[in-house]
């Protein structure tokens, strides 16, 4: 027993030798237009699957998903944040989407994404929309200083989205109020606690204020 036991203790040991020897002599690619082998990534998307789905097992989402406002208010936002990565009805890839891996969903289609419909991917949605997917390029949007209740209007508008023609779709974001969720000027004004609370207000306006419609091509390289 004993032997035994030193004996999984040396394979695991020189195991761990092995594998730090082959980190020090750098011979992953880290290349991010070198992806993955198709096990490897399988195996990630299923860890991710897996601690997503626990993560968000106690979300329970609010009952006006359909609401027009909270649509409306989700697409200016998408349009203004996420529509580059994740696309928009007619766009077929973008500069960084190629770049980018694993390469972000085409949330513009029906099967652009994962999961099972229902309340549990309206979760699971927002809980990824808050909290970013480690080393991918999604980032956690809570972090930047969206609210739940902009996250909820975004969850909203992801399921509208793949019904959605290029005409609706350009549409809605021009009714929307745009980049409208608060982002870094609140919870900045906040920190800063001396600023004058009528600047403060000056600079969430401003913020609010840059409500870009997205013109694709619109830069000149
Ligand atoms: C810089 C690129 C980038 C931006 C900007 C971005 N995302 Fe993502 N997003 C990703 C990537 C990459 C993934 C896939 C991660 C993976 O496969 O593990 C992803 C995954 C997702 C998913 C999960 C899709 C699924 O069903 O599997 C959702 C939902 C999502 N993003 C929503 C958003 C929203 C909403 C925004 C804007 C507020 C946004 N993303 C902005 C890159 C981005």
């Amino acid at each position: 027993m004993k032997n035994f036991l030193l004996g999984v203790f040396a394979t695991f040991v020189l195991g761990a030798l092995a594998a730090g020897g082959l980190l020090h002599a750098g011979v992953f690619d880290v290349a991010a237009d070198a992806p993955h082998a198709p096990a490897v990534h399988r195996l990630i998307g299923w860890a991710r699957e897996r601690a997503i789905a626990r993560s968000a097992a106690g979300i329970v989402p609010p009952a006006d998903l359909a609401d027009a406002g909270r649509i409306r208010r989700g697409a200016g936002n998408y349009d203004a944040m996420c529509a580059n990565c994740h696309l928009v009805p007619g766009a077929d890839d973008s500069e960084i989407r190629r770049g980018l891996s694993p390469v972000p969903p085409n949330l513009a289609q029906p099967d652009g994404r994962a999961g099972e419909g229902g309340a549990r991917e309206d979760a699971r949605r927002f809980w990824i929309v808050r909290h970013g997917i480690q080393a991918t390029g999604m980032p956690a949007w809570g972090r930047g200083g969206m609210d739940d209740q902009a996250i909820w209007d975004l969850a909203a508008f992801l399921k509208a989205l793949p019904g959605l023609s290029a005409d609706d779709y350009r549409r809605l974001v021009a009714a929307s109020p745009g980049h409208s969720h608060a982002g870094l000027a609140a919870p900045a004004a906040e920190q800063a606690g001396r600023r004058e609370s009528n600047e403060a207000q000056a600079g969430q306006e401003a913020h609010a204020a840059h409500a870009h419609p997205h013109k694709a091509g619109a830069h000149a390289h």
